[in-house]
């Protein structure tokens, strides 16, 4: 066959026939942070429910953890001290979604997505809109900053200095010397050493975390959902990938499912979970289709290693078979001086595992 026939018959076969016969079984995967998530997620998809379903109780353990600083409670928040979260949900059977962005007292933003998906007309309500529309259905709102993330932000705040080195939110010139950490022990007394210095590594490293989903059961359908505080420190109001269907999220029951953690900016401008969605549709493996949305952000920098090296960005993709794959831009990252791979969870029936991702370029420490 000239290689130009077989790339026109690839196309028209909407995924790779050998995917297609593999008997469908229950699995689910995440971002690394979503061990338990996926735990939660099986045991609904044991017990005979929805895939969406399973995915949205999963991820509502990672919102509710205060300890999880890149999704709902707990959340780093915006440069005003305001958490905003964002969440998407994507139902494979009906073919149907839903969506909130910059939601500020709400915590269980997956739940939310889903009513917006269940009981209105829209697919994506955002900012206030979306809290009437929670109040409206009785969700309850809280404050969704912690002590530990009012510390994180203090001593960004803090870190802040102008073209004259100065900062409003440190003492004055008339004060005493005083180091960051006496100062932030001054403000928080209940802290503890090591509190204060993960405050203020998250001042000079803030975290992109996020949670994405993915589930298939033994029927074949599939489901996924991504939430996040997103960016810390981030203009209020901005919106990254999570909610935006297509880029932190695409489910396609005939083909299977991705999403996306990390920055959202890259990720808005090249659609990433729709393009691996496509590229699957088309044949790929879950880990080449991935790789190949990785490729397309670094095109994206012409391909310069010193830009893409100020950012970090990870798929996952759920094939219908049930194969999947974690990928990053990088190898690792480097956090307190050590380099950590990357990795996500997986459950297929057991204990969740974490796998590395494989990667597309390699990071030195
Ligand atoms: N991927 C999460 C965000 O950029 O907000």
């Amino acid at each position: 066959m000239r290689r130009r026939d077989w790339l026109l018959s690839t196309a028209a076969t909407p995924i790779a026939a050998q995917a297609m016969q593999a008997a469908p079984k229950n699995i689910v995967i995440s971002s690394a942070n979503g061990r338990n998530a996926c735990k939660k997620a099986m045991d609904v998809l044991k017990a005979g429910g929805d895939t969406l379903e399973a995915v949205v109780q999963g991820v509502t353990l990672v919102e509710d953890d205060p300890n999880d600083t890149s999704v709902g409670y707990g959340g780093l928040p915006n440069e005003d001290g305001i958490v905003e979260l964002d969440a998407s949900v994507m139902h494979g059977p009906t073919r149907r979604c839903g969506a909130v962005a910059s939601v500020r007292s709400i915590k269980n933003v997956a739940r939310l997505a889903k009513m917006v998906m269940e009981h209105t007309d829209h697919v994506m309500i955002a900012g206030e809109g979306a809290t009437r529309f929670a109040r409206a259905w009785g969700v309850p709102e809280i404050n969704l900053l912690t002590e530990r993330t009012r510390m994180a932000w203090m001593a960004w705040k803090q870190s802040m200095r102008d073209g004259e080195g100065r900062n409003n939110w440190t003492d004055g010139l008339d004060a005493p010397d005083k180091k960051q950490a006496a100062a932030l022990r001054q403000i928080f007394p209940g802290a503890d050493d090591e509190m204060i210095a993960w405050a203020m590594e998250m001042a000079r490293h803030p975290t992109t975390g996020t949670i994405n989903c993915l589930a298939l059961n033994g029927k074949g359908e599939m489901s996924g959902t991504t939430t996040t505080s997103g960016l810390a420190w981030k203009l209020a109001g901005r919106v990254g990938d999570s909610p935006i269907i297509g880029a932190g999220l695409y489910v396609d029951q005939e083909v299977g499912a991705a999403g996306s953690t990390g920055r959202g900016e890259e990720n808005i401008r090249m659609v990433g979970a729709h393009t691996i969605v496509e590229n699957m549709r088309h044949g790929m493996h879950p880990r080449e289709a991935a790789l190949d949305a990785l490729k397309r952000i670094a095109r994206n920098y012409s391909n310069d290693e010193k830009k893409l090296n100020q950012f970090d960005i990870n798929f996952y993709a759920l094939r219908k078979d049930g194969v999947y794959a974690g990928a990053s831009l990088w190898s690792g990252r480097v956090s307190r001086g050590y380099m950590a791979s990357f990795q996500f969870a997986v459950n297929d029936g057991g204990e969740s595992r974490l796998e590395k991702c494989v990667h597309l370029l390699e990071r030195k420490a």
